[in-house]
């Protein structure tokens, strides 16, 4: 092993990660559909066919097992599986139990996303997370879907970055507003955490062989300067910190991170002009992941671990994706030498997918073509995959 490598753990994950409505297609029944296809939205491109994984996620598990990865890290779409409200489709609960058994198959431990962004029309149109009646709905679902992840699954993600679901909401309400200062939406906030509970209690009555857990957006804060330490301790993180706490308690928590925010007095600055930005405009800054697993592991304490359950970067370069993701894993070996409990890597995405309203910024480690749905493993694939055969990233 090189000495500037860092060997994982035995049982470590190592993998990728995707999300239902970024990659199967044809999501006709979810709020996000609707929002997609409705006039004067701010959608640049509809999700259409996505990347056609909805069938073909045979070759998508066989490609990641194939590169060496031991995790997959997927979502259940509740929109197919109660496409009408108390309506069950038998034939969706049967795929996705052909997928997470087709994911234990293949060697790939398969990590479940219960609930990713996207909701079932008909409960978005009853007020959604913020209605009275929202985590009662939600613990109905996964107490529907329970029965499919007995056996093949060990790990599930009740619900995905509901920190940027109840900011989301928050936008959609007042669309003009700065969105790096806006506040989540309260009501929606409350919702989801209630929601995660109550799924967190169904979970482990029904699955007692289960880990539940959920995945929260951690934007780095730093002061944009000296004497800015004040300002950033008190505009920093209340947008994540409540959702991290509620995780106590919780089997594990997923870390997903991305970038960093500077902040001033004023508040959190925009990017600065002369700084590298990815295809979403986000700083290039890879040592951000680090910095997450610390916060969040101070939060929760050492009784939940943490999965990294998505890194990456929107890049057209994929030599650039491998340098970040260098940085990035550096980070992480870092703060596992200092003790922080990390239990899996899952980078951001197995495949290029449908960004939330484009095609263009590219997450891969797998290219898509957009026609003929062809997947072209990209070298940042094999790079991945061999650190995850060789049990060790770069330190
Ligand atoms: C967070 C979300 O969970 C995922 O859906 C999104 O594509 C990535 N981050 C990149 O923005």
């Amino acid at each position: 092993m090189p000495a500037d490598a860092y060997a994982l753990p035995a049982g470590f994950l190592m993998g990728a990660s995707t999300a239902a409505h970024q990659i199967e297609g044809g999501n006709t029944a979810s709020d996000w559909w609707a929002f997609e296809h409705a006039s004067g939205t701010r959608v640049r491109e509809p999700s259409g066919d996505a990347a056609d994984s909805y069938h073909r996620w045979r070759e998508d598990m066989d490609l990641l097992a194939g590169l060496g990865f031991n995790a997959y890290r997927f979502s259940v779409e509740w929109a197919r599986i109660e496409p009408a409200r108390g309506e069950v489709s038998h034939a969706a609960l049967a795929h996705y139990r052909r997928m997470v058994e087709g994911a234990r198959e293949r060697g790939l431990e398969p990590v479940v996303t219960l609930h990713h962004f996207t909701s079932p029309l008909w409960f978005a149109k009853a007020g959604g997370f913020a209605a009275p009646d929202a985590a009662d709905l939600f613990a109905r679902y996964v107490e529907t879907v329970a029965p499919i992840l007995d056996g093949p699954v060990r790990h599930t993600v009740t619900i995905n970055e509901p920190n940027m679901l109840a900011l989301m909401q928050a936008i959609r309400r007042a669309p003009d507003s700065d969105y790096t200062r806006i506040a989540p939406d309260e009501a929606v906030s409350e919702g989801l955490i209630a929601a995660h509970h109550a799924a967190r209690d169904v979970l482990h009555r029904l699955l007692p062989g289960v880990r539940a857990g959920w995945t929260i957006a951690n934007q780095v804060y730093q002061p944009a300067g000296p004497g800015d330490e004040d300002a950033c301790r008190a505009h920093a993180w209340p947008r994540e910190d409540r959702f991290i706490e509620a995780a106590r308690g919780d089997d594990w928590i997923g870390v997903q991170s991305y970038s960093r925010t500077r902040v001033a007095e004023d508040g959190p600055l925009p990017v600065p002009d002369d700084a590298e930005k990815t295809i979403t405009g986000w700083e290039y800054y890879p040592e951000a992941l680090g910095e997450a697993v610390r916060h969040t592991a101070a939060i929760v304490g050492p009784s939940v671990p943490i999965i990294v359950t998505e890194n990456g970067i929107a890049t057209a370069d994929d030599a650039r994706r491998i340098d970040y993701t260098t940085g990035a894993l550096a980070a992480l070996a870092a703060a596992m030498r200092d003790g922080v409990d990390v239990r899996g890597y899952l980078h951001w995405s197995a495949l290029d997918n449908y960004e939330w309203g484009s095609y263009e910024p590219t997450f891969g480690l797998i290219g898509v073509d957009r026609t003929t749905f062809a997947r072209t493993p990209k070298p940042s694939a094999a790079w991945l995959g061999g650190l995850a055969r060789a049990g060790e990233i770069p330190a």
